[in-house]
C-alpha cells in the first residue's frame, strides 16, 4: 500500500456530505490571485479588523503566567462565569457556569450539539438560505434537514405558519440564526414572540446560533428568543463566541449555554474528543468579554456605514436587489432578473453559479453563490473590507452586468 492508494473503503456517512460548493469559487478566485490578477474577495466570513490590542495582550500574559496545558474540558471557570455575566447583562438571562461548554469555535460547538441530539430518523428544521454547515452537520448524523424556503418578501424569515406547518413528531430541534449569515436578517422582538407561540406547543430543543448579535446597526433591537419566551429555556441552547464580534476568527472559542444535561453530554463528548479549546486563547476570551467594548463600537460603526454604501449601490445596478440587513457584514443579493442572459462570449448565465463564475472572470470580484445557502438565484456579498474595495466591486459588478445580453 505504500505510496499508492488504498481501494479500503471510507465510513458510509459521508456519503451524504457533498463538497462545499464555494471551493470551486475560491479556489479560483485565488489560482487567479497567485496569477497576480487583481481579484477583490466579497466571499470572507470574517471581520478584516485585526484582533484589539488588549485582548492579544491578555494571551502574551496568560502564556507567561503558565496557561500552557490542558484545562478542564468544558473550559476554564473564569471564562464560563464571564460568558454568563456577559450573557446576562446583554439577555437578561441567568445561566450557572455548569450550563456552559466553551470549544473550538461556535462551528465546534454546533458539531457537538448534532452528535449530542440528532439520531437518524429525527428531523431537524432548518430555515434557508441557511449557513451551510447546518444540513451538512445533520445529515451527517442521520438525521434529516427539513429545509424550509424563505424570500426576499418576509425578510428571509421565518413565518410562524410556516413553522406550524413543518414541526412533526419527528421534529428534534429547530434551528434558528438571527441575524443571520447569509443573510444579514435578525428577527425582531414580535417575530420572535410568535415564533416562540409556536415553538411552545412543541416539544423540541430550539438551538439559536447568535454568533453575530452584537453586530447590528441602526434602530435594529437585538433580542434573543430567551429574553421573549424565557420559559422555553429548558429546551433552547444559545450558540455564540468571540469570532465575530471581537474579530477573533483565529483564535478558535466558541460556546453554547445551554440546559445542564445538554453541556454534561457535550462536556462528555468534548472530553472524548479535543478535550480544552487553547488554553491561552480562552485568557483571551475572558479579556474580550470583560474589557473595554470601544474595539466593537468601532467596527459596529464601520460595518454600518458599509452596509449603506453596499445596499445602495446594489440597488442601484439594473437586474439586482438586496434588503437591508440588520445585522452581521453580508449583503444577500437577488439576481434572477439578470439569469437567462448571454455574455459577451456568447454563454447563457442559467443560475447562479454561472454567474459567479463570470463575475469572477469579467468583474475579477469574488462572491458566493447562493445555491450554496439553498438560495438559488442568489449570491452573497461580504462587506468585511474596505469601503474603497466596496465602491471599485460594484463599479466593476456594475460595467459586467451592462455587457450582458
Ligand atoms: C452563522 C454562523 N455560525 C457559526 C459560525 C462559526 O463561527 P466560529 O466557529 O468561528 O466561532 C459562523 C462562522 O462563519 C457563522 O457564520
Amino acid at each position: 500500500m505504500a505510496g499508492g492508494m488504498s481501494s479500503l473503503s471510507l465510513a458510509k456517512r459521508l456519503e451524504v456530505i457533498q463538497p462545499s460548493a464555494t471551493v470551486a469559487i475560491s479556489t479560483k478566485a485565488n489560482e487567479m490571485k497567485a496569477q497576480g490578477i487583481d481579484v477583490l474577495s466579497f466571499s470572507v466570513g470574517e471581520p478584516d479588523f485585526d484582533t484589539p490590542k488588549h485582548i492579544c495582550d491578555a494571551a502574551k500574559k496568560a502564556i507567561d503566567d503558565g496557561a500552557t496545558r490542558y484545562t478542564a474540558a468544558r473550559g476554564i471557570t473564569p471564562l464560563r462565569e464571564a460568558i454568563c455575566a456577559r450573557s446576562k447583562a446583554r439577555r437578561g438571562i441567568e445561566h450557572d457556569p455548569s450550563e456552559v461548554v466553551v470549544s473550538v469555535g461556535a462551528k465546534h460547538t454546533l458539531f457537538n450539539l448534532a452528535v449530542v441530539l440528532y439520531d437518524p430518523g429525527d428531523e431537524v428544521i432548518v430555515p434557508a438560505p441557511y449557513w451551510v454547515s447546518y444540513p451538512a452537520q445533520v445529515k451527517l448524523f442521520g438525521a434529516e434537514p427539513v429545509v424550509l424556503e424563505t424570500t426576499a418578501e418576509s425578510g428571509y424569515r421565518l413565518t410562524p405558519e410556516q413553522l406550524k406547518g413543518a414541526l412533526t413528531e419527528k421534529t428534534k430541534a429547530v434551528i434558528l440564526c438571527s441575524p443571520s449569515n447569509p443573510t444579514g436578517s435578525a428577527y425582531s422582538e414580535a417575530q420572535l414572540r410568535a415564533l416562540a407561540d409556536v415553538l411552545k406547543e412543541h416539544d423540541c430543543w430550539i438551538i439559536v446560533d447568535e454568533i453575530y448579535g452584537e453586530l447590528v446597526y441602526g434602530d435594529f433591537e437585538q433580542k434573543s428568543i430567551l429574553e421573549v419566551a424565557p420559559e422555553l429555556k429548558e429546551r433552547t441552547i444559545l450558540v455564540d463566541g468571540v469570532s465575530k464580534t471581537y474579530a477573533m476568527t483565529g483564535w478558535r472559542i466558541g460556546w453554547m449555554l445551554a440546559p445542564k444535561q445538554v453541556a454534561t453530554k457535550v462536556n462528555t463528548i468534548q472530553g472524548q474528543s479535543t478535550t480544552n479549546p487553547c488554553a491561552n486563547a480562552q485568557y483571551a476570551a475572558i479579556a474580550a468579554l470583560e474589557g473595554p467594548q470601544e474595539p466593537v463600537a468601532e467596527m459596529r460603526a464601520a460595518f454600518a456605514k458599509r452596509r449603506g454604501l453596499i445596499v445602495e449601490g446594489i440597488n442601484a445596478i439594473e437586474g439586482l436587489s438586496c434588503n437591508e440587513p440588520e445585522g452581521a457584514f453580508y449583503a444577500f443579493v437577488k439576481a434572477t432578473e439578470v439569469l437567462g442572459k448571454r455574455t459577451p462570449k456568447g454563454e447563457v448565465l442559467d443560475d447562479d453559479l454561472k454567474l459567479c463564475g463570470y463575475l469572477l472572470e469579467e468583474a475579477k470580484c469574488a462572491l458566493v453563490p447562493g445555491s450554496a445557502f439553498g438560495a438559488p438565484g442568489h449570491f452573497r456579498m461580504s462587506y468585511a473590507c474596505s469601503e474603497a474595495q466596496i465602491q471599485e466591486g460594484l463599479k466593476r459588478i456594475r460595467e459586467a452586468l451592462a455587457a450582458l445580453s
